[in-house]
């Protein structure tokens, strides 16, 4: 278990680093991310490298027992690299060129800032890659962010989509066939014809589209490859790694994880009343590679360019670094060690202010790292093991953001009402990707499956045969991977494990009211959205729709496929729909529940061979009581507790259960 934080020595004079490194050791800090962005440091004119001011600030680090996370400066290309290339600076979708100044400023494709970036990386990987302080190595930073030109449309761009097309579909007729070309008259009848879906065109071509959003990320992917490729040649007893950022889903981060050892990301929480948005962000960073993962950055001030968040409130950066743990971190480093005097983050604060003083986010998280250090021989070894899974593709979530059908279709949003269900019964879940081993689950949940391979539909009709229980939600099975709608009846080539057929679906908008019947015991639920209207085919109904043309219809329906089944909810619903859901998905699979806990409150669960490690956070600014269904040894106090514990206001409590 680490704790640490981004480090920017180059911000600051030399005189001031050793202070810095005595005031890590004293926080119990034990590493520190370095040249995130310092290309310009790194190589300050073309071909001459300099790490020694980077040798230098570790010697300081290394004399406080501060270990290093090497990062790749590729995020921020140099004025003197976009001088030399102008054709680095990606070109927006409405033509205009990304400006040099904020970061990523790159054409992912371009071939001079890739060599340099492979050389960069070399050299770096040569310097640093045997060293024994550097635990690890994070590549660029958090691809595809808000700031960034990753998705270009410059001249090269077109041309290597052109010829990925070419490569993909082999002749125009495939393409055409592919796409559906005859709609509208746009048969290309040469590879150059082809267009990118620019602005503003707003519902182009929907294969078109699709395909463009992979390649895309693709491009993505091959980028960070030149630097996975440049540092596996060199470092030893290393990670690679890079920081994702959770639910972002412009890129297919599946296939960004698939060739580093380990998943990270960014966890900013200030804004998260409830812990929905954070614990969905662990859980697809867990998912990535099914296993616990790394933070790289954490809240732990208040954050903003411009104008700013509110400050963390006293017990939040301790809280959340627990909450972290509990979903499986095994590092958590803090954004950033000192606010900086310059440049468009002079507003994100973190641990230190920018007179370098301690204060009170220090002695914060100089608490929080102590106690982490006492708490490591029992978290050690420990990880998640959720019996729950959310499976997605990012297609599906590309497809649903392009044509959502109605403003309350979105495939995070269904995610959340199933996981904030979960997580009332203390019931932890992954997100994983059709690359995952499902074995591992009893219960797979999957939001809003609106495309899909027909290897997608096998694994899942697998999974249910051999007793598992799949949950498939609106909209299921409704395209090929080409993404044209398939002609056959929903849910397509889900139907026969769902044992039900859509007749039609209707969108139920906030003006209309729609319930849902329980078949057992009359319960009803508010329904919105896209709803699908169900006959059962060998299907047993649970729910009806209790209203419209449909009244009576089946809204949810469940199958018996081998020694498992599948069920169909054909509509969104309230939240106490899914808690009624959970409840009986999780007794029927044999999956522990606890007494339902407020929303504020997570029990998180890491397991070990020296068994179960409970952390229990509390989000809310009010204390809690609760009863979380178990007891255990009180690793921060004194004696047992439970099954009845008390939370202050962003509590934690840690239990050996
Ligand atoms: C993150 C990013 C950091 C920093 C931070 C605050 O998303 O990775 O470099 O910019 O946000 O803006
Ligand atoms: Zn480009």
């Amino acid at each position: 278990m680490l704790i640490g934080a981004a480090y920017y020595p180059e911000h600051w004079p030399e005189e001031r680093w050793p202070r810095d490194a005595q005031l890590m050791r004293e926080a119990g800090l034990g590493v520190v991310r370095l040249a995130e962005f310092a290309w310009d440091r790194l190589e300050p004119k073309e071909g001459r490298y300099d790490f020694s001011w980077l040798d230098r600030v570790m010697k300081h680090l290394g004399e406080n027992d501060v270990r290093v996370i090497m990062c790749t400066p590729s995020a921020t290309p140099t004025a003197w690299q976009v001088a030399k290339w102008p054709d680095l600076l990606p070109i927006k979708a409405d033509g205009s060129p990304f400006p040099f100044g904020i970061r990523r400023h790159y054409c992912p494709r371009h071939k001079g800032y890739r060599d340099a970036c492979r050389r960069m990386t070399a050299a770096m990987a040569k310097h640093f890659g045997r060293s024994k302080q550097v635990i690890g190595w994070q590549i660029d930073n958090e691809f595809g962010g808000v700031d960034s030109g990753m998705m270009c449309y410059c001249p090269l761009c077109l041309r290597q989509w052109r010829a990925w097309l070419k490569r993909r579909y082999g002749t125009l007729d495939a393409l055409n066939a592919a796409w559906g070309t005859d709609f509208w008259s746009q048969k290309y009848t040469a590879w150059p014809q082809i267009v990118a879906p620019v602005h503003p065109i707003s519902c182009h071509n929907p294969s078109l589209h699709l395909d463009w959003r992979r390649f895309s990320s693709e491009g993505v992917a091959e980028f960070q490859q030149v630097q996975v490729d440049a540092l596996r040649a060199r470092v030893k007893d290393q990670w690679i790694s890079t920081n994702f950022m959770g639910l972002f889903d412009d890129l297919d981060y599946e296939k960004i994880a698939e060739p580093l050892d380990v998943a990270g990301w960014d966890n900013y929480p200030i804004g998260s009343a409830d812990p929905v948005d954070p614990s969905l962000g662990h859980a697809v960073t867990r998912g990535l590679k099914q296993k616990n993962f790394l933070v790289f950055e954490q809240q732990s001030g208040a954050g903003g360019w411009n104008t700013m968040s509110a400050t963390p409130q006293p017990g939040q950066i301790r809280m959340w670094t627990y909450h972290s743990i509990g979903h499986g971190a095994d590092l958590v480093e803090y954004f950033r060690w000192r606010v900086c005097r310059f440049g468009t983050e002079q507003y994100w604060h973190g641990i230190l202010g920018h007179d370098g003083e301690p204060g009170r986010r220090y002695e914060e998280v100089k608490q929080t790292a102590h106690e982490i250090a006492r708490l490591a021989e029992a978290l050690d070894g420990t990880e998640v093991r959720a019996p729950a899974a959310i499976w997605h593709t990012y297609d599906a979530n590309w497809v649903i953001k392009y044509q959502p059908g109605c403003d309350e279709m979105n495939l995070w949003a269904e995610a959340k009402r199933f996981s904030k269900a979960l997580a009332h019964r203390g019931i932890s879940f992954d997100v994983v990707t059709p690359r995952a081993d499902l074995g591992r689950y009893r219960l797979i949940v999957c939001p809003h499956a609106v495309i899909l391979k027909p290897q997608h539909a096998d694994a899942l009709r697998k999974f249910a045969e051999g007793g598992g229980t799949v949950v498939l939600t609106a909209r299921s099975g409704e395209r090929l991977w080409s993404n044209l709608v398939t002609d056959q009846p929903r849910p397509g080539l889900l139907r026969p494990m769902a044992g039900c057929r859509v007749l039609e679906y209707d969108m139920v908008r906030p003006n209309r009211q729609v319930k849902i019947r329980m078949a057992a015991g009359g319960r009803e639920f508010a329904s919105f959205g896209w709803c699908d209207l169900l006959e059962a085919e060998g299907a047993e109904t649970i729910a009806r729709y209790a209203a419209e043309f449909y009244e009576g219809m089946p809204a949810v329906t469940v199958n018996r496929v081998g020694k498992g089944r599948v069920y169909y909810v054909g509509a969104s619903a309230e939240d106490a729909f899914y808690g009624d859901l959970v409840a009986r998905l999780s007794d029927e699979v044999g999956i522990a529940m606890r007494p339902p806990l407020p929303t504020a409150v997570e029990v998180l669960e890491r397991v070990g061979p020296a068994g179960r490690i409970l952390i229990v956070t509390n989000f809310s600014g009010q204390a809690q009581s609760v009863d979380i269904g178990d007891r255990g040894k009180d690793l921060l106090g004194k004696g047992t507790v439970g099954p009845k514990i008390d939370l202050e206001p962003y509590g934690v409590r840690v239990l050996k259960a």
